[in-house]
């Protein structure tokens, strides 16, 4: 079984890949889970042991996406089985996501990862000045490096090899340990998205949203419910780019694995 969080697709590409070429068909969206494990509640989820069992997250400011941190915290996995792999899948590198998916994983599930690898794909942060989608070329050379790397990483999991290919990047103490509270304290609001004249109404950011924050208002146009965990999954699939994040994306890229 593999568990997934995307916001723009990339991450599920990298789950459905490696569960195809593993011969897993058990891939599971965790926003499937949002109920369960949003009220409190929490939720048991029993993995068969004879399987693998995997979990392929974005990386936010150099950590867990928040959504598979609380996944990993409200879920309480039980699995007896041998096999256990998490890839973070990033635009650059990853800081301290794996330390902390570990950590959780330990936790609250007494589950211990073979390995945790990273994987490069683009880049989609786009709501802050001096960041952006990767040029078209930078692309290309990223999905086709992911997919020579895919088997790889398949081939460690089936043979029960190690595979440390993890790229930290610079500084990983602090931005693990402060940039990203900082960032998950005080820049998860979406009270800057809104949506331009280009909007038809067509409802696609409410469906794409995997934390089920978003409605169409009387107007018919989108509204933001105040627990955006800033995939991007609205602003980068919105077919009429209509979607805008304050005055920073008009002339930012979009990007969404297709
Ligand atoms: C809010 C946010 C923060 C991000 N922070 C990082 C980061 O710290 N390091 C990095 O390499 N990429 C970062 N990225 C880029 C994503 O990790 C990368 O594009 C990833 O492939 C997106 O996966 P997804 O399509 O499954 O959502 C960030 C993206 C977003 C939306």
């Amino acid at each position: 079984m593999i568990f997934y969080f995307t916001g723009t697709g990339n991450s599920r590409h990298v789950a459905e890949r490696i569960g195809s070429l593993i011969g897993d068909g058990n891939i599971k969206n965790i926003a499937d889970y949002y109920n369960d494990v949003v009220d409190g509640k929490g939720i048991v989820i029993d993995v068969d042991s004879a399987e693998p069992l995997g979990f392929v997250c974005p990386v936010h400011s150099w950590g867990l996406a928040k959504s598979m941190r609380r996944f990993v915290k409200k879920a309480k996995i039980n699995y007896g089985g041998k096999k256990i792999f998490a890839i973070l899948v990033c635009g650059d590198n990853c800081g301290k996501a794996r330390e902390q998916l570990q950590e959780a994983l330990w936790k609250h599930s007494r589950l211990r990862c073979d390995f945790v690898c990273s994987v490069q794909m683009p880049n989609t942060y786009i709501v802050m000045k001096g960041f952006g989608t990767d040029p078209d070329e930078l692309v290309a050379q990223k999905l086709a490096a992911a997919e020579k790397q895919l088997p790889e990483i398949a081939d460690a999991i089936i043979n029960g090899k190690p595979y440390d290919h993890y790229v930290v990047g610079t500084k990983p103490f602090l931005k693990g340990r402060i940039v990203y509270p900082l960032f998950m304290a005080f820049t998860l609001s979406d009270k800057k998205f809104y949506a331009d004249d280009n909007c038809i109404s067509c409802g696609q950011c409410v469906n794409n949203c995997p934390e089920q924050n978003i409605r169409l208002n009387a107007q018919k146009r989108p509204e933001w419910l105040g627990h955006c965990v800033k995939c991007l999954s609205c602003i980068h699939r919105c077919p009429k780019r209509a979607i805008q994040y304050g005055d920073i994306t008009q002339k930012m890229g979009r990007y969404y694995y297709k």
